[in-house]
C-alpha cells in the first residue's frame, strides 16, 4: 500500500512539473490587485523580458516597465526570461508602533511572487515578489542560492524602470549634486527631469498622485531615479568607489521598490506602505527609546553668536550647558543637545574628520559634570558625534564613545556626516583612502552598524547628513529621527534660505520617507539683522531668515513629524514671548493617530494628530507665499464631544516678509464635526490644541 502511495505521489509530482513547464504560455500576464480592487499590477514575460505595469481604477500609473538585474561576472536577468511559477498570498494584520504617527498600523495586502527563469545560458531564476496594498504597491528581487550565481555577486545594474509619462508633473530633489539631499524641491514635467532622489512625488494627467521610493534599504545601495528617456526612469544604484553598485551573495533580496498611490495628495501622507514593507522590531523591549522635546547649544552657532571650535566664542562650555539645562528643566524639555563639546572642532572641521575624538572633551567642557547636573535636574544630555564623514576614524572610536555616553545616562545621540556627496572617507584594508557616497552600500552598512551598537547601550540615533529613510525605524526603533533635507539651519546661512513653500513641499516629498529632525521653533525671525557679537564673527546676509510667520513656526511641530522635536531658538528668545512659547511646551511629539486633512503639494497642508499621553488633538496648517482660507471640518474629534480649542493663528495683517509676528491667540469651544475656518497669511500658518472638556 505504501509503495502504491509513493507511486501516486511521484505521478502527481510529474504532473505538477509538466504544469510548471507549460506555465509560461498561460502565465505570460499575471494580475495582482489590491484588497479594495482599485490598484492592479500586471506582470509579464512578453518578449522574454520581465516587466510590470500599474493601474489605479483602470487608469495607468506606471506603463509597461522592465525588471531585471545585471552582474559583473555572472549571467544576469535581462533577456530570454519566462515566468515559470507564481505563488499568491494575502495578509490582514494590525501591528503596534512603539512610537510613531499612529499606534496601530494595518497591513492589508495581496501578494504575488513570480519566478522568472532564464530560457538560455546556465539555469537560473529570480523571484520578483509583488505586494498590492490599498495605498500602493511594492516589489523586490529575491535570488535563491543557485549554481549559476555562486560566489561573490557584484550587481552592476538594476534594470527596474518606472515609465511615469513625459507630461506627468514631478516634485523632487536632484540626486547627483554635492549637497546630498539638501536641495529645494524642484517641480516640472517628468520628461524634463534628468535625475532625482526618492521619495519623488508625481501627479499624472488623470489627477492620480503617486510617490516612488524604497523600503527596507539594508546591505544594498540606495536607489535614485535616472532618466532613461523622457518620462521613463530607471533605478540608479549608487556605486562603490571604483567598484560595482552592490556587492552581495545569493541568497539575498533587494530593498522593496515602492509606489504609493492616492487619488488626493494627502493620501500619500496618510499611507503606511513604507513601514508595512519593513520587518518587525528586532530590538525587543524599546521602552528606553524616548520621544520628546529638546533644546540645545545649536542655533547659536548657526547664527554665529557662538562657535563650535575655540577660535571664536566657544559655545559648548560647562556654564553655557548648565544655562540650557536650567532652561530645559524650567520649561519641561527632556533633553539638551550640546554640539562642539569634543576635540576636533577647532579650525576647518568640515575637512578634518581625522581629528575628531569622541571620548575627549574640550578643556572648558566638563562632560561628567554636565551630564550629572542634567540628570539631577530631570533632564538628559543629548550626545553629539560629528564625524565629518570620516567613517574609519569614527568606527575606530564608536564603541568606546557609546560606552561613555551610556555610563553618563545619555539616551540619544545626534550623529553628523558633513562632507560633500561622494566625499565620505573609508580607509580600506590596505590603508588606502577611498571616497564613498552618503547613499552607497558602504554607508547603508555603516548606519546600521551605528544603530545596532547604539541599541546595545539603549541609545537612540538621530543622524544628520544621513542616508535617506526607508522605514527601518520599524525594525530598529532606536533610529529615532534624521535630517536628509534642507532643515531650519538653511534659514541662518543658506542663501537662499528656505522659501515660504518649503514645508508644504516637504510634507508631500521628503516626509513620506519618515521622521525629520527639522528643528523648528525660531522666534527671532530676523537673526542676521542683529549686530555681530565680535568683528571676527560676522553674521550671515540678513536675507537669511525664516520666511515664515511666527504662527507658522508653531504649526511646524504638528506638520513635520518627528518623535523628537527641537525648540531650536535661544532660551532668551523664548522667554521674551511666553505666550507663543506655551504652544511648544504643550505640543506632544508621539501620536495615537495622525490624519492629513487637506493640502496640495507645495501650496498648503493641514494635519491633525492626537497625542498618545494626553489624548488631546493638535492641528497644524501651513501655507506657501499665498494667503489662504482653509475650510476644515473637525471630523477627527470625537463626535458630539466639546473641546477647548486654543488657537494660535496669523493676525489679520500678518505676512512673513513685512509683519511676521502678528499673531492672535484665542480660545473657542468647538464640537467634534464642526466646520472650522482658518486664515493663513502669506508664508503663514496656524497651530491649534484641542483639549477635551470633561
Ligand atoms: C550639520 C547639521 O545638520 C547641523 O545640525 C549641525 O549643527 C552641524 N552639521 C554640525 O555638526
Amino acid at each position: 500500500m505504501r509503495r502504491y502511495r509513493n507511486i501516486l505521489a511521484a505521478f502527481a509530482a510529474v504532473l505538477w512539473a509538466a504544469w510548471a513547464l507549460a506555465a509560461p504560455a498561460r502565465a505570460e500576464s499575471l494580475v495582482l490587485t489590491s484588497p479594495d480592487g482599485r490598484i492592479a499590477i500586471t506582470i509579464s514575460d512578453a518578449g522574454g523580458e520581465a516587466s510590470y505595469e500599474v493601474a489605479f481604477e483602470g487608469r495607468p500609473v506606471i506603463a509597461r516597465s522592465r525588471l531585471g538585474l545585471l552582474f559583473a561576472a555572472h549571467h544576469g536577468f535581462e533577456r530570454d526570461l519566462a515566468i515559470t511559477a507564481a505563488a499568491r498570498a494575502s495578509r490582514d494584520d494590525t501591528w503596534e508602533q512603539p512610537w510613531g504617527e499612529r499606534r496601530q498600523v494595518r497591513d492589508r495586502h495581496n501578494e504575488l511572487a513570480v519566478t522568472f527563469s532564464a530560457t538560455t545560458g546556465p539555469a537560473r531564476s529570480m523571484v520578483v515578489r509583488f505586494r498590492a496594498f490599498d495605498d500602493g504597491i511594492g516589489f523586490r528581487y529575491e535570488l535563491g542560492a543557485q549554481a549559476a550565481l555562486a560566489g561573490e555577486l557584484a550587481i552592476v545594474e538594476e534594470l527596474t524602470q518606472f515609465a511615469v509619462g513625459e507630461t506627468t508633473q514631478m516634485w523632487y530633489t536632484p540626486s547627483d549634486e554635492f549637497n546630498r539631499y539638501e536641495y529645494l524641491t524642484r517641480t516640472g514635467a517628468a520628461g524634463k527631469v534628468d535625475d532625482a532622489h526618492t521619495p519623488a512625488t508625481f501627479r499624472n494627467g488623470d489627477g492620480i498622485y503617486f510617490s516612488i521610493h524604497e523600503a527596507a534599504l539594508v546591505d544594498y545601495s540606495a536607489m535614485s531615479l535616472g532618466a532613461l528617456r523622457p518620462g521613463t526612469f530607471e533605478a540608479r544604484l549608487r556605486n562603490w568607489s571604483g567598484g560595482p553598485k552592490v556587492i552581495t551573495r545569493a541568497p539575498f533580496h533587494s530593498p522593496w521598490r515602492t509606489i504609493q498611490i492616492a487619488p488626493a495628495a494627502v493620501g500619500l501622507i496618510n499611507s503606511d506602505l513604507i513601514l508595512n514593507l519593513n520587518e518587525p522590531n528586532k530590538l525587543g523591549d524599546v521602552s528606553w527609546v524616548e520621544p520628546g522635546k529638546y533644546v540645545g547649544i545649536w542655533w547659536a552657532m548657526h547664527i554665529r553668536d557662538r562657535t563650535w571650535g575655540r577660535e571664536g566664542i566657544h559655545g559648548a562650555t560647562t556654564d553655557e550647558a548648565k544655562r540650557y539645562i536650567d532652561f530645559a528643566a524650567r520649561h519641561g524639555f527632556a533633553g539638551v543637545l550640546v554640539e562642539g563639546w569634543n576635540i576636533g572642532w577647532d579650525g576647518d572641521w568640515f575637512n578634518n574628520g581625522d581629528l575628531f575624538r569622541f571620548t575627549e572633551a574640550m578643556p572648558d567642557f566638563d562632560l561628567e559634570e554636565v551630564a550629572r547636573y542634567a540628570l539631577a535636574k530631570g533632564v538628559r544630555l543629548i550626545g553629539h558625534h560629528e564625524t565629518s564623514a570620516n567613517i574609519t576614524n569614527y568606527e575606530n572610536q564608536m564603541e568606546a564613545a557609546f560606552d561613555l555616553y551610556q555610563r553618563l545616562g545619555v539616551r540619544q545621540v545626534k550623529t553628523g556626516y558633513v562632507a560633500d556627496a561622494g566625499d565620505v572617507v573609508r580607509i580600506d584594508a590596505k590603508g588606502i583612502r577611498r571616497y564613498e557616497w552618503h547613499d552607497s552600500q558602504f554607508m547603508v552598512r555603516h548606519h546600521l552598524k551605528v544603530v545596532e551598537e547604539a541599541a546595545r547601550r539603549q541609545i537612540s540615533i538621530n543622524a544628520h547628513e544621513p542616508v535617506k529613510d526607508t522605514g527601518l525605524r520599524r525594525t530598529y526603533p532606536n533610529w529615532i529621527s534624521r535630517e536628509g533635507a534642507r532643515g531650519m539651519e538653511f534659514n541662518a546661512w543658506g542663501t537662499p534660505p528656505n522659501p515660504p513653500e518649503h514645508e508644504a513641499m516637504l510634507a508631500f516629498t521628503r516626509m513620506l520617507a519618515g521622521p525629520m529632525d527639522f528643528t523648528p521653533g525660531i522666534f527671532d525671525l530676523r537673526p542676521n539683522e542683529r549686530p555681530p557679537l565680535r568683528p571676527d564673527m560676522p553674521r550671515s546676509d540678513p536675507s537669511n531668515r525664516p520666511q515664515t510667520t511666527l504662527a507658522k513656526q508653531l504649526a511646524l511641530y504638528v506638520v513635520l513629524y518627528s518623535p523628537i522635536q527641537m525648540a531650536a531658538d535661544l532660551p532668551e528668545n523664548y522667554e521674551a514671548r511666553p505666550d507663543a512659547f506655551q504652544f511648544i511646551k504643550d505640543v506632544e511629539t508621539d501620536w495615537e493617530q495622525s490624519i492629513a486633512l487637506a493640502g496640495e503639494i507645495g501650496d498648503y497642508v493641514a494635519i491633525a494628530r492626537q497625542g498618545r499621553k494626553s489624548k488631546e488633538w493638535f492641528l497644524g496648517a501651513v501655507s506657501d507665499e499665498e494667503a489662504r482660507d482653509l475650510a476644515l471640518t473637525l471630523s477627527f474629534l470625537e463626535p458630539g464631544r466639546q473641546y477647548r480649542a486654543q488657537i494660535y493663528r496669523d493676525g489679520a495683517d500678518a505676512d512673513w516678509d513685512t509683519n511676521p509676528y502678528a499673531m492672535v491667540i484665542e480660545e473657542k469651544l468647538v464640537t467634534g464635526g464642526d466646520a472650522f475656518a482658518l486664515r493663513l497669511a502669506p508664508g503663514g500658518g496656524a497651530a491649534v490644541r484641542f483639549i477635551p472638556v470633561t
